[in-house]
């Protein structure tokens, strides 16, 4: 299938991978993007091999935000009317593991997107930001929300309310970034990592997934609840067995995401 604003394809090792592709405006996430980035993430939620997904973006942007020009002339009934913004909440909602491998800009929406996969692997040129302060608006896809839950109130309030950047270090010691690597070596780090995550069970990976993201949604009794019951449910799997009699026998797994 062929985009217009992002390139999606499969990578070794069951690996999706999507690179936003609008370099003109330092890829502005429009509508036409986030429609084919969603219709790229059904594809790979559908496709029984892909274990693990990348989004990334250019080297000078992951993303500078929402579209600016497609925001400025529209009216409150129209962002009401249409939901505006709420289609993103889709990629949240995703049950496949998302890695965001962001090197440049990462502001406003762009921030927002990053937050809602699972994990984010930064460049050290990567600049997270919420600047919608200064356009006259507010975060609209959860940066209020999310960035807070990463990295406090202190910063998130700060950096909401005066627009600053973060610099890579800065995300990495406040907890918004996984790891910094160096900006050649960002897209190979994060597809190897999405291999190592892809050659684990699926189903044990993306119970996983929904048993950390529980950590923000629950009270940690519910959350604990919740998680020892998944933990139970696993000795119901083939990978369960697989994956204790390859370490007992010195051996490989080989997961059949069963
Ligand atoms: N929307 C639309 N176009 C954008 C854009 C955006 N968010 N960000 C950059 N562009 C366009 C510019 O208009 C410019 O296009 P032209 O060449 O046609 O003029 C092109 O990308 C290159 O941008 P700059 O010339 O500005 O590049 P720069 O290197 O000088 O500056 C930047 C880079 C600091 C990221 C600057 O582009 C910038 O501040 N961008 C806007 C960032 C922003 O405010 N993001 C929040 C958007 S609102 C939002 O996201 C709401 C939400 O929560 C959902």
């Amino acid at each position: 299938m062929t985009y217009e604003t992002i390139l999606a394809d499969t990578r070794d090792g069951g690996v999706g991978l999507i690179t936003i592709n609008r370099p003109q405006a330092l890829n502005a996430l429009n509508s036409t993007v986030v429609a084919e980035i969603n219709t790229a993430l059904d594809g790979f939620e559908k496709d029984a091999a892909i274990g693990c997904i990348v989004i990334t973006g250019s080297e000078k942007a992951f993303a500078a935000g929402a579209d600016i020009k497609e925001m400025q002339d529209l009216t409150f009934p129209q962002t009401y009317l249409d939901d505006f913004i709420t289609a993103w909440d889709r990629v949240a909602g995703r049950r496949k593991p998302i890695i965001a491998a962001v090197s440049g800009f990462a502001l406003g929406g762009g921030c927002e997107l990053a937050m809602m996969c699972d994990f984010i692997i930064a460049s050290e040129t990567a600049k997270f930001g919420q600047p919608e302060i200064k356009l006259g608006v507010l975060p609209g896809a959860g940066g209020t929300q999310r960035l807070t839950r990463f990295v406090g109130k202190a910063k998130a309030m700060e950096m909401c309310l005066t627009g600053r950047m973060m610099d890579a270090e800065e995300a990495e010691r406040s907890g918004l970034v996984s790891r910094i690597v160096p900006a050649a070596d960002l897209l190979e780090d994060a597809l190897k990592t999405a291999r190592g995550i892809a050659g684990m069970s699926i189903p044990v990976a993306m119970m996983v997934k929904e048993s950390v993201n529980r950590a923000y949604e629950t009270t940690l009794a519910e959350g604990v609840r919740f998680e020892r019951r998944v933990f139970h449910a696993v000795f119901a799997t083939a990978d369960q067995k697989e994956g204790m009699s390859a370490f007992v026998d010195k051996r490989k797994p080989d997961f059949k995401d069963a």
